[in-house]
């Protein structure tokens, strides 16, 4: 298993994860529910963010008062299904800037193949929080995360609705170093790839194209 898992067990978004799993979900529904779980994770997953204590002016008095310090953020989405927590995410991180990664699995090998990638040009200086709805195989994470590496990120997070054991034991062996927060770890993959229970392909239900 993955060294640094961290499962957002929270009431309220385990009770949201439940209703996007069912398969009686509207496209309308699962997409406002995936929007508001993605702000959810954007908040434990900057749980651990440093921050400094800068001098303020209250109307009442001076005073030191917490603020965020360290590397700026950007947010790193899987295409297309990624898309799908970037506005949740964006909502609570309204300075993160937003880089977009293309994969697609090879439907025989189930291998993740580049097709687009455009982050921003200071990448190496920030934290970058790589998204994607489902860890299925991990081989577009792995890939991902290869890539922002080569670029020189150094800082990096994982996040993502559902987790297949067998993505996070992939995570596990290629990038042990980069933490991954989800919310629930399923029970394995089945012949086509697809977690189970899971929800079906994230992409096709945010974007209602099957
Ligand atoms: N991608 C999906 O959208 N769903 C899965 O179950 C696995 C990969």
């Amino acid at each position: 298993m993955h060294p640094n898992v961290q499962v957002i067990d929270h009431p309220l978004l385990q009770h949201k994860l439940t209703i996007v799993r069912r398969s009686d979900t509207t496209t309308d529904n699962f997409r406002r529910l995936v929007r508001e779980i993605a702000s959810m994770m954007a908040y434990e997953a900057t749980r651990d963010l440093p921050v400094e204590q800068v001098s303020i002016s209250t109307p009442v008095a001076d005073c030191e008062a917490p603020m965020i310090s360290g590397k700026k953020l950007c947010l790193v989405s899987i295409l297309r299904a990624g898309n799908g927590m970037l506005d949740g995410m964006i909502d609570l991180l309204p300075g993160a800037r937003v880089g977009h990664v293309g994969l697609y699995r090879d439907p025989h090998t189930l291998e993740a193949i580049e097709y687009y990638y455009k982050v921003p040009d200071d990448i190496e200086e920030r934290l970058v929080i790589v998204v994607d709805p489902m860890l299925a195989t991990g081989n577009s994470a792995s890939a991902a995360l290869s890539r922002l590496k080569e670029d020189g990120v150094s800082s990096l997070k994982f996040v993502c609705l559902l987790a297949a054991p067998e993505g996070l034991a992939a995570l596990a062996q290629q990038h042990p170093d980069v933490p991954v927060t989800t919310g629930a770890i399923d029970s394995h993959l089945n012949d086509h790839g697809y977690i189970v229970p899971g929800l079906g392909d994230a992409g096709d239900r945010i974007f209602g194209t099957q």
